[in-house]
């Protein structure tokens, strides 16, 4: 299956490939393009898929973990190119999961002024989004991904059988993302859901709406903003737990809690709010989580760097599948308005 993504804000438009052990025919079939292919991927990834596979193409191997988008990693990364010799003429094919992809696609977007790379999504999350959009970069001690690049690769190569081994938890991670893309555009693709995540059906049916919105918005001007939902007070749960709580059941909280928010505000009806809530427990995504401390909690939030002004910026929920709705609201309201719900 074959998708192509139009490119609306650099001069190329890119293929995101969906089936089974389709990488390596893909791979062989450029390498003799291009001066050299060196592969980027995590250890895990190493010993679980690749070992002697690809042997013909240069290797580097990063540890595993958030902790790897680091200017360490870019610096050791862009030090291998430089060791092994990469021409401008090369392709980098990043396999992996977010981590990898973000990473590698970045030093691939600054290597040189810029190298040809692939993203080879190995996780439920990649493979529907982040691998797709052109979002690269690394984190600092100032934020998460806070240096970075719009810098889309020239192939997403989803081979499904990266999705075998793949732990329970990772795949509620990506059942996370998921179910937000059901709540933006396409709310029938909850059965896939429910069925199986990780089929070739819900994959694409996921992704689309991702492509959908970044064909439409690349740089997050608009409605690439919807993507955000769950995440404004997602991404503070995972501060406020320093990554103990995974990102997919951080924004499954989001979800919940902004969905709260969104009632509030009457902006989602209680019937809509009780869809939401009922969809989480169906697909084991409901869970509770108490703020400690609203002040810090909200001040974590407003650190967002997301956030255009003082406002914290939320996408809220008003008609699942169809209406989504950006709200910017003053620290002090947030506060006010999480004392109450
Ligand atoms: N660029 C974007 O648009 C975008 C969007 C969403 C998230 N992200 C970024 O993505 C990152 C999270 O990505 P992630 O959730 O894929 O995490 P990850 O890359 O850290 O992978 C999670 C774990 O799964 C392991 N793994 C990967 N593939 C596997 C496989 N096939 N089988 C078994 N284990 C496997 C990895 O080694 C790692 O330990 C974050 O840094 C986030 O900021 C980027």
């Amino acid at each position: 299956m074959k998708i192509r993504i139009k490119n609306n804000f650099k001069n190329f438009d890119y293929d995101y490939l969906v089936g089974t052990n389709i990488l390596a025919e893909l791979l062989d079939k450029v390498a003799k393009d291009y001066f050299s292919v060196i592969i980027v991927t995590d250890s895990n990834i190493d010993s679980l898929y690749l070992g002697k596979k690809f042997d013909n193409y240069s290797k580097i191997v990063i540890a595993p973990g958030e902790e790897s988008k680091s200017f360490e990693s870019l610096n050791k990364l862009l030090g291998e190119f430089s060791k092994i010799g990469l021409k401008r003429n090369c392709l980098v094919v990043a396999i992996g999961g977010g981590v990898i992809g973000d990473l590698a696609g970045f030093a691939a977007s600054i290597y040189m002024r810029g190298v040809d790379y692939w993203q080879v999504p190995t996780t439920l999350v990649a493979m529907v989004d982040s691998s797709i959009g052109g979002k690269t970069g690394i984190n600092t001690e100032f934020g998460k991904n806070l240096i970075g690049s719009f810098y889309p690769p020239k192939k997403i190569v989803v081979d499904l059988n990266f999705a075998q081994k793949l732990p329970k938890s990772e795949v509620k991670n990506g059942l996370a993302e998921m179910y937000k893309h059901c709540l933006i555009e396409n709310y029938n693709h909850l059965n896939n859901l429910i069925s199986n995540p990780l089929s070739e059906k819900s994959v694409i049916s996921s992704a689309k709406v991702k492509i959908k919105i970044i064909e439409k918005d690349p740089l997050e001007k608009n409605i690439r903003k919807y993507l955000n939902i769950g995440h404004t007070v997602g991404h503070a749960i995972e501060k406020e737990s320093k990554l103990q709580i995974p990102h997919g059941m951080a924004v499954a909280i989001g979800i919940k809690i902004e969905s709260k928010i969104a009632k509030k505000l009457g902006i989602l009806n209680d019937q809509n709010y009780n869809k939401i809530i009922s969809d989480l427990a169906l697909l084991n995504l409901d869970f509770d989580y108490k703020i400690e401390n609203l002040d810090k909690f909200v001040k974590l939030m407003a650190s967002d760097k997301k956030n255009m002004s003082q406002k914290i910026c939320f996408a809220l929920v008003s008609t699942p599948g169809k209406k989504i709705v950006i709200v910017d609201l003053e620290p002090e309201n947030v506060v006010k308005i999480l004392s109450e719900i």
